[in-house]
C-alpha cells in the first residue's frame, strides 16, 4: 500500500504559519486583504468563493467581497477592478473563473494589477514563472509542489509527467518542476502514446477531468501520484482522475481524493495574499 500524502494535514500546518505571518502584519499595521469577485451564480462557484473567505477570516485575512449580476457588462467588471487596484486595503484580487460568456476572460485576468495577482493568472505572473523571477504562482500547481515536498523526495532528475496542459495547472506546473530539475513532460488529448508516457513517470501529477482515467497498470511501481481530479459520480461521490483502489497498490505515494491537493490550493490563496501584503 502506497504513503498516503495527506493535503489536509498539511494544508492545516501552513494555514496555521500563515495566520502567525498575519499577526505578525497587524502588529505593524498591515492588515491583509484580498478581494473575491463573483460575476453570477454558478453554483460551484458560489460553492468555492465562499469557502475562500471561510479560510480568510480563519487565518486572520479580511475578505472584501463583491457579487455582481451575470448581466452585468465587461466594462462593470473592468471598473470594479480598477477601483480595487488602487485601494490601498487590498493586497489580492481575485476573480473567480469562469466568467459569463459574454465577457472575455484574459481581458478581465489582463485588468488585475500584477502586484495584486494573488491568482498567478496574469501574463506578467506566468512570464516571471517562466524565467525563474520571483512573483506570484499559480495555486493549484503552487499546492502540488507543497505536497511533493512534504514527502522529502528529490525531485532534481526525476521524470515528472502532467497529463493535462490547462493555463490553471498543467502549463505552470511544468515550469515549477523544471525549476527544481525535473524532466517534465506534459500530455494531453493528442499525445500518442498516453499509457506509454505515464509508465515512465516517476512522478505522475494527473489533471484531466475524467473520473478515474489512469489505472493502477498504467503505474510504474514506486511511483509518487497526484490526483488533481475533483469529478462527481452519479451517486454523488467524488473521486479523483486516477482510479485509487488499484493505484494505491502500485504507486509509492498517493494524494487521496478528497483531502489531497484541494485544501491546497486556498491554502495558497491565502500564502500568496500574504505575500502580497508583505511586499506592500
Ligand atoms: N475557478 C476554478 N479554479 C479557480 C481558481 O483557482 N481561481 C479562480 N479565480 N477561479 C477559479
Amino acid at each position: 500500500m502506497a504513503n498516503l500524502i495527506d493535503g489536509k494535514a498539511l494544508a492545516a500546518k501552513i494555514r496555521n504559519e500563515i495566520a502567525k505571518d498575519v499577526e505578525a502584519l497587524k502588529a505593524r499595521n498591515i492588515n491583509p486583504g484580498l478581494a473575491v469577485v463573483l460575476v453570477g451564480n454558478d453554483p460551484a462557484s458560489s460553492l468555492y468563493v465562499s469557502s475562500k473567505k471561510k479560510a480568510c477570516a480563519k487565518a486572520g485575512i479580511e475578505s472584501f467581497s463583491y457579487e455582481l449580476p451575470a448581466s452585468a457588462s465587461e466594462k462593470e467588471l473592468l471598473d470594479l477592478i480598477g477601483k480595487l487596484n488602487s485601494n490601498g486595503k487590498i493586497h489580492g484580487i481575485l476573480v473567480q473563473l469562469p466568467l459569463p460568456d459574454h465577457m472575455d476572460e484574459s481581458r478581465i485576468i489582463n485588468a488585475i494589477s500584477p502586484e495584486k495577482d494573488v491568482d498567478g493568472f496574469h501574463p506578467v505572473s506566468v512570464g516571471r514563472l517562466v524565467l525563474g523571477e520571483p512573483g506570484f504562482r499559480s495555486c493549484t500547481p503552487a499546492g502540488i509542489m507543497e505536497l511533493i515536498d512534504s514527502t522529502e523526495i528529490d525531485i532534481k532528475g526525476k521524470r515528472a509527467v502532467i497529463v493535462g496542459r490547462s493555463n490553471i495547472v498543467g502549463k505552470p506546473l511544468a515550469f515549477m518542476l523544471l525549476e527544481r530539475h525535473a524532466t517534465v513532460t506534459i500530455c494531453h488529448s493528442k499525445t500518442a502514446d498516453l499509457k506509454g508516457e505515464v509508465r515512465n513517470a516517476d512522478i505522475l501529477i494527473a489533471a484531466i477531468g475524467r473520473a478515474r482515467f489512469i489505472g493502477g497498470d498504467w503505474i510504474k511501481p514506486g511511483a509518487m501520484v497526484i490526483d488533481v481530479g475533483i469529478n462527481r459520480l452519479d451517486d454523488g461521490r467524488i473521486v479523483g482522475d486516477v482510479d485509487f483502489d488499484s493505484a494505491k497498490d502500485v504507486a509509492g505515494a498517493i494524494t487521496p481524493v478528497p483531502k489531497g491537493v484541494g485544501p491546497m490550493t486556498i491554502t495558497m490563496l491565502l500564502k500568496n495574499t500574504v505575500l502580497s501584503a508583505q511586499r506592500s
